[in-house]
């Protein structure tokens, strides 16, 4: 419903003059993410249109895997070079894919409509818009293809577990590697495979849509599992975006001499 009736001054809503009557510190959630969210934003941005200094062998930054251009640098191209035509940084090709993934999951919207549009800002904080359409419409309905992305995750999912497989090998391509790149990568794919699988699309994938559980046993053990890992999907999706940011920055500090890569075996 898109209405001036719906928001917190309507007509249906009580009259409490207040802008809310929580005694707690509710902002510092908001403010949390606001600064956090911005900072990826910002890092990203920058790390995606670069162009440069995402891979070290055997490490691929998670923002430019797969790499399908033909100005990926050398051995960073696992699935191919077919975008040839393509000018822009590697990046930009799949990076729609993750970052939609995030944009349209179901917690972040909440983080960020409460942190960057105040829509509300937290439970019992009027909001200041006067009207409310919440996703009923343009654009935010398109919210609703969530769920096709929750299918591009996967394979980016897997894509990065390839990744994690093959920094195992070192820089000769030769398998029995060990650095400390493999392990932020090996943690980065597990936490992004515990944020993909604990998504509601996947709950739904797995479970919905079914009039009984006792006719379909394994999806209903499938259903469990997730719904175990969905209580805690936001822990994850905040995790996942902090390993992947910063595996990017110490394969970006690997790429540029800035470090080197201690080697465990
Ligand atoms: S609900 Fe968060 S990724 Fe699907």
């Amino acid at each position: 419903m898109a209405s001036t009736d719906a928001g917190v001054t309507g007509p249906t809503r009580a009259r409490i003059e207040a802008r809310t009557l929580r005694p707690d510190r509710w902002w510092i959630a908001p403010l949390t993410t606001f600064i956090v969210f911005s900072a990826f934003v910002v890092y990203a941005t920058w790390r995606a249109f670069s162009g440069h200094h995402y891979y070290s062998a055997p490490y691929l930054s998670p923002f430019y895997s797969p790499c399908l251009t033909d100005s990926c640098v050398a051995g960073s191209s696992d699935f191919g070079q077919p975008f040839t035509w393509w000018q822009l940084s590697p990046a930009l090709i799949i990076l729609i894919f993750p970052l939609g993934f995030r944009m349209t999951c179901y917690y972040y919207r909440k983080a960020y409509y409460r942190a960057f549009w105040l829509s509300p800002p937290a439970c019992a904080v009027a909001e200041p818009h006067a009207a409310y359409s919440g996703e009923s419409r343009l654009p935010l309905i398109l919210q609703n293809i969530h769920r096709y992305f929750w299918y591009a995750a996967l394979v980016v999912a897997v894509v990065l577990s390839y990744d994690v497989i093959l920094a195992f090998r070192d820089a000769d391509e030769q398998w029995g590697h060990m650095g400390l790149g493999t392990v932020f990568m090996l943690v980065n794919v597990v936490l992004i495979w515990l944020y993909t699988l604990s998504c509601h699309s996947c709950r739904h994938a797995v479970g919905g849509r079914l009039r009984h559980f006792s006719k379909h046993p394994v999806r209903y053990q499938l259903w469990t599992w997730v719904s175990k890992l969905n209580v805690h999907h936001a822990k994850f999706a905040w995790y996942s975006l902090f390993s992947v940011a910063l595996v990017d920055l110490y394969i970006y500090l690997l790429a540029n001499g800035t470090i080197t890569d201690p080697r465990f075996f």
